[in-house]
């Protein structure tokens, strides 16, 4: 062999090397969020459609992130909603079982309604033992990340319960609708970026910007019946909420991605998605109300008339009137839909589909007709 054809060879490894590396970066995961229901917990038959037509039909899916309120859990008896979660981890199975997926096949996110006795998480933590246990103290096994290929992810717990004095059974309480450890996110969102990571997501079970079902609450937690002015509290979870969210921005975040309210929605906010991907069973809500449909009506599955939302629009700083979505950025897209979404990550974008059947005419937890592709778009740098 004469030098240039050592050349030759040396410059096509280098190649090789290059684009397998480029390629080695391409891969598929699925994401969903609250399947409770009244089978056991769960919403078999629903997250049971779901969960077969994604392993017959997305064979390239790596690994689901599941966002919370897998089952509807128990204020009295933690054994019931153990019991629930099991149940849950059967109709799963065809995910565990998938020799196409890898190890630990889901990672989990806890959602409020798996939090509601002291012994939940201890119980949650026990049930899915195979994630990363690197978050802050008091949520190891909650709260954790982990990179798959160059792309960084995390979950955040959004819904604890507190102990406040552990002598004192009577100061425990629940502790919902924010993320604690802001700190800890923040540390963890900067060493993925020193680490030059080509994406992150950020998963967590609360919605930020509530988009139908939880304008009461979600991460700015105004509370029913909202009137103004919002008092410390209220305006403390406001704050923590814009906290989080200019830490995702901040740290040049995808997307965060979440379930909470029953339904799909996406929305462009300060440069990073939210994508609410509540879906999987549980009865499904209606979006947010607008002035165009019933001012001072509700429809049946509807948490507020329009006229009752106003005062939440206005402190929260939502496109309302005439006209207007009802909701935080104009471009919001969303499907009263059952479903589960699909992130395609490729070098230059990330393509996510959306997998999903309507609900039958009246009936809020009963799928109608096919599970077909009913929403597709890409994110670009
Ligand atoms: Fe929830």
């Amino acid at each position: 062999m004469n030098t240039n054809s050592s050349f030759i060879l040396l410059i096509n490894l280098i190649s090789l090397i290059f684009i397998s590396d480029l390629f080695a970066q391409e891969f598929t995961f699925a994401a969903m969020s609250d399947s409770r229901g009244k089978d056991r917990g769960s919403n078999e038959i629903v997250l049971s459609a779901l969960v077969t037509h994604l392993v017959a039909n997305q064979k390239e899916v790596k690994f689901l992130m599941f966002m919370g309120d897998m089952v509807d859990g128990s204020d009295d008896y933690p054994d019931t909603t153990l019991a629930e979660l099991i149940y849950w981890k059967k109709i799963m199975s065809p995910v565990y079982n998938n020799s196409n997926m890898v190890w630990p096949y889901i990672y989990p996110v806890i959602g409020n309604h798996e939090a509601r006795t002291p012994n939940d998480e201890d119980n949650f933590r026990s049930m899915f033992n195979n994630v990363p246990i690197n978050g802050p103290d008091d949520e190891k096994g909650l709260t954790y990340s982990f990179d798959y290929m160059n792309v960084h992810f995390v979950c955040v717990d959004t819904d604890r319960w507190y102990y406040g004095d552990p002598d004192d059974p009577s100061d425990d309480r629940r502790d919902w609708h924010y993320v604690k450890h802001l700190d800890w996110l923040e540390n963890d969102l900067q060493k993925a970026n020193e680490r030059n990571v080509r994406y992150t997501f950020v998963f967590g079970h609360d919605v930020p910007f509530p988009i139908g079902g939880h304008l009461h609450d979600g991460f700015p937690n105004l509370g029913r019946r909202f009137n103004p002015p919002v008092d410390s509290l209220k305006q403390w979870h406001i704050d923590q909420r814009d906290k989080f969210w200019q830490i995702l921005v901040d740290n040049k975040v995808t997307a965060y991605i979440c379930g909470h309210e029953h339904i799909y929605g996406r929305q462009l906010v300060d440069g990073v998605y939210q994508i609410v991907a509540g879906g999987a069973g549980a009865p499904l809500y209606e979006f947010n109300p607008t002035f165009n449909e019933h001012p001072d009506s509700k429809k049946p599955y509807e948490e507020m008339s329009y006229n009752d939302a106003v005062p939440y629009y206005k402190e929260l700083n939502y496109n309302y009137g005439p006209g207007k979505n009802g909701q935080r950025s104009e471009d919001f897209f969303g499907l009263r839909a059952f479903h589960y979404a699909i992130f395609n990550v490729k070098e230059d974008r990330i393509e996510i589909k959306i997998y999903g059947a309507f609900p039958k005419e009246k009936i809020s937890y009963e799928m109608n007709g096919e599970i077909e592709l009913i929403d597709k778009f890409e994110i670009k740098d």
